[in-house]
């Protein structure tokens, strides 16, 4: 696996790599890589990519003045050890002076996605993806890159960005990836207590109960939102939403349609905020049922 940490370097690799006749996959990452990451380096192969690159920065401009930037784990050891494990073939380490160059100014911001669910309670967030997720796909040049369906609306966030500047890549959603009982793998489950830890598979089992509901005839958002909500609040988390809502706009919906729908969980367990998602899908007899 070649290491480099600077934008000549990676993207000589992936010029030769494209030349060469590979097509190259992107996994961006901030590191601190549980399996979960490590999967969407499987991701990119089964969506054709011959040669991966992945990235390893911790963006300072997605986090808000609260949140603890400096407290972020890193271990790019630990780091390029697990990607060098499965695989990689370019690791892409830069410091924040190469990723934001002395002066820089711009910023890459969207007028409404990130105006819904976790824009809400972090109004910095998606403006500092969209720019560091823009940068890096310039300086990488993939010709596919993956980013985790977990992280539901950074990747509509993403699918919008490339599609609006024209960007020559394709985005790939990566399927979550769940611990034994349910819960979704995240840095931040490190984060929480032992008790807290068992009560937060209420994420999982709610979004279930919502798809069963859905698949057993139930349509109404606002039913399946009330139950998704009671199932955690029961659990002790503080919900900051849960909603059923178009997959791709992330507008809510008041039913789920022929076509399915998207329902999105965010829930605090003391200091810790986790997320979590689940389509939606009505069985086909219901669709074909409906006018
Ligand atoms: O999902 C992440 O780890 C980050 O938001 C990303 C896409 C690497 C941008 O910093």
């Amino acid at each position: 696996m070649i290491i480099t940490s600077s934008v000549d370097g990676v993207r000589q690799e992936v010029r030769r790599l494209q030349r060469e006749g590979a097509r190259v996959g992107f996994v961006p990452t901030m590191g601190a890589l549980h399996a979960g990451h490590l999967t969407l380096v499987e991701e990119a192969r089964r969506a054709g990519a011959t040669r991966v690159v992945a990235s390893v920065f911790v963006n300072p401009t997605q986090f808000g003045p609260g949140e603890d930037l400096d407290a972020y784990p890193r271990d790019p050891e630990g780091d390029a050890e697990k990607l060098r494990s499965v695989g990689t073939d370019v690791l892409f380490l830069p410091p924040v002076a190469v990723m934001y160059p002395p002066g820089a100014e711009t910023r890459v911001t969207l007028e409404r996605l990130p105006q819904h669910l976790c824009g809400l309670s972090r109004p910095h967030h998606f403006g500092g993806v969209a720019t560091v997720v823009t940068g890096l796909l310039n300086v990488v040049g993939p010709d596919l890159a993956v980013f985790g369906e977990k992280d539901f609306q950074q990747l509509q966030v993403v699918r919008r960005l490339v599609r609006d500047l024209h960007m020559p890549v394709q985005v790939v959603g990566g399927p979550i990836v769940r611990e034994a009982d349910g819960l979704a793998m995240s840095s931040r489950n490190a984060y929480l207590s032992p008790s807290e830890r068992a009560r937060a598979v209420c994420l999982h089992q709610a979004l279930t109960d919502a798809a069963e509901a859905v698949a057993a005839g139930e349509r109404g958002a606002a039913a399946l939102e009330a139950a998704m909500r009671s199932r955690c609040a029961a659990a002790g988390g503080e919900v900051e939403y849960a909603v059923v809502v178009d997959p791709d706009t992330l507008d809510a919906l008041s039913e789920v349609g022929p076509s399915g729908a998207r329902a999105l969980l965010a829930v605090r367990f003391g200091r810790t905020r986790l997320i979590d998602n689940a389509p939606l899908r009505p069985p086909d007899g219901a669709r074909a049922a409906r006018p």
